[in-house]
């Protein structure tokens, strides 16, 4: 049993650590925290230790600008995509908001207006923590609501649904926010490539400031500094459907008519796609294969940060420049694929420009935004990604005193400092008998009819039907400390999507029967592959082939399927929405990451 395996056996509670070299004090009340030692004395340095006006800073970004453009020259063209290989590399900037423009979002949404009411630079301060005594905002699961929570949460959004349209604090604002900084609203500042905040490491940190901001709006406007976002419970059973206040009360705050009716009421599925759907299985068997696949998403991405988070993306690259999405955000997008309308322009939830319409979105949010304060925890609270291209990625929001403030990944690590955090409730996906009782309940196995595969082949792919391939391990029957130091990453690389509409395509890892012959059975899933429409580059001549990569932990996995005296694995790619094509896929060892 590999650690995190085994970490992860020590159910229930996110507070309970196999790593006891970093004890971690449960918080679960108010007065019980602790600041962490990388946090502690953060507020101090953050008052003082900025500088003070958006002219310096708009010195210094000006000066750096001017320093990309010279030194990539003449290559500055066709991408500022060197950036990749070179030593050149900055975090990703704020957006200039005075450049907004339109934006795009796939088929139905071709141009769409969702620029800001607020268009002053000058007027961006640096955000400053709440102060201590703030009261802790305490996020607690949707289905569990009390009465009193469920009335202030629909006032709240009443009253937001009030204002005048033009008011940032107005949902239409909201919900252009996500617009802005998903369907290519802005550039980023001194790079022909869209901002863009999915498929990558700042897909987490962008959110949970984005929710954050709104969770504070709303408290606002009812009176409330305790106010707190309830999150969908969706990794527990009985949160496994949309909340039902969401869907019972046509005239509740709450309410989005823009959902799949489809779906109001259905148990949700992680690997869902509203075409060439199949689920074969009950209620309860939809459960636990959805709690094995948190399972499996934690136990394989708890040693490396970006299988979880995303890649790591710096200033004038983009996540379609061969990077991978997180697969806690590819789970997440099935689950916005779910909520929304299956046909373009696919809204509210099923599209980013208009995820934000739909007040589910945020509580969907909060889950999502509470997946990662779980895996930090797991982690000790080590830092993700020890770059400082991530700590100082920035964006700028629109806070609750009306105020544009511009903020750092640094600075949300710890939700204490936001004065918010999460009512501790059983992890059931953290059982390690999740899996038992799925295999218990699938059908048997196929072992019949073999079928014989080779290899991928040096060509890119048409995925117009099912691939299944053999593909090479780097090395076979790994001891427990080779595991400990490196994980086993399935790459597919060289994914070449449309630009329009939505694309899923599932992933399944098998062991050949001896040589290159397997059962018809695809084997285990390792994850998907999960993009809501959008033009994820801007058009441009000039553009770069528009290609992703998919990063998929496999060593539990194979363990799992006993697979890991295997020299081979037969990999299947299996197409959902969309018309996909396969550049390769291989597999790599990669160095975990347990960085203090
Ligand atoms: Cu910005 Cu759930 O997406």
């Amino acid at each position: 049993m590999s650690s995190s395996l085994s970490f992860l056996a020590t159910t229930a509670s996110p507070f309970h650590h196999h790593h006891s070299r970093h004890p971690q004090k449960a918080a679960r009340a108010p007065t019980h925290f602790s600041p962490s030692a990388s946090g502690a004395g953060t507020n101090a340095t953050n008052a003082s230790g900025h500088d003070n006006g958006g002219d310096k800073e708009s010195i210094l970004r000006l000066d750096r600008r001017n320093v990309l453009l010279g030194t990539l020259g003449g290559l500055y063209g066709t991408a500022a995509l060197g950036c990749e290989n070179t030593a050149v590399a900055s975090p990703i900037e704020p957006p200039d908001l005075s450049k907004c423009h339109t934006a795009h979002a796939g088929e139905g949404a071709e141009n769409v207006q969702c620029c800001p009411p607020y268009k002053d630079n000058s007027e961006i301060v640096d955000y400053k923590f709440p102060s201590s005594s703030t009261p802790l905002r305490i996020r607690k699961p949707a289905h569990l609501l009390d009465a009193d929570d469920l009335a202030k949460y629909e006032e709240a959004y009443r009253r937001m649904r009030a204002l005048d349209p033009s008011d940032p604090w107005s949902l239409e604002q909201q919900a252009r926010v996500h617009c802005q900084y998903c369907d290519g609203a802005y550039d980023q500042v001194g790079f022909n490539v869209q901002l863009q905040v999915h498929f990558s490491w700042i897909f987490l940190p962008w959110h949970r400031y984005y929710i954050h901001f709104h969770e504070a709006i709303l408290g606002k406007l009812i009176g409330d500094d305790t106010f707190a976002l309830p999150f969908w419970n969706w990794d527990s059973p009985d949160g496994m459907t949309m909340p039902s206040f969401f869907v019972n009360d046509k005239t509740s705050p709450l309410y989005d008519e823009k959902r799949n009716p489809d779906n109001l009421k259905k148990v949700l599925d992680y690997q869902y796609s509203h075409k060439n759907y199949e689920n074969p299985y009950t209620d309860e068997e939809l459960k636990v294969k959805n709690l094995y696949q948190m399972n499996k998403t934690f136990r394989e991405s708890l040693p490396l940060p970006e299988l979880f988070l995303g890649d790591r993306v710096r200033a004038g690259e983009e996540a379609s420049m061969g990077k991978t999405m997180g697969r806690i955000e590819a789970i997440h997008n099935a689950i916005h694929l779910f909520v929304g309308m299956p046909e373009a322009p696919y809204r509210d939830m099923g599209n980013f420009y208009s995820s934000g319409y739909d007040p589910l979105f945020y509580c969907h949010h909060s889950n999502v935004d509470r997946m990662w304060h779980i895996y930090r925890q797991k982690r000790g609270n080590k830092i993700d990604f020890n770059d400082s291209d991530w700590l100082n990625s920035s964006f700028i929001f629109y806070d609750e005193n009306k105020q544009l403030v511009k903020v750092k990944v640094e600075d949300c690590l710890n939700p204490q400092k936001l004065r918010y955090t999460y009512q501790d409730v059983e992890l059931p996906w953290a059982d390690s008998s999740v899996k038992k009782k799925l295999k218990a309940k699938a059908k048997p196995r196929s072992r019949v009819s073999l079928v014989q595969v080779s290899e991928f082949g040096p060509d890119p792919r048409p995925l117009d039907s099912t691939i299944r391939t053999l593909v090479q391990r780097p090395k076979k029957s790994r001891t427990k400390s080779e595991k400990e130091d490196e994980v086993e990453v399935l790459v597919i690389d060289g994914i070449e999507v449309p630009d329009n509409g939505p694309v899923t395509f599932e992933v399944y890892v098998a062991a050949p029967y001896g040589g290159d012959f397997v059962g018809s059975d695809l084997g285990e899933s390792a994850g998907s592959f999960v993009k809501l429409p959008h033009f994820h580059i801007r058009k441009r001549e000039d553009a770069q082939t528009k290609k992703f990569s998919l990063k998929l932990g496999i060593s539990s996995l194979l363990e799992d399927i006993d697979a890991e005296g295997s020299e081979k694995v037969v990999v299947s790619l299996v197409p959902k929405v969309g018309e996909v094509t396969i550049g390769g896929v291989h597999i790599d060892l990669i160095k975990t990451d347990w960085t203090a």
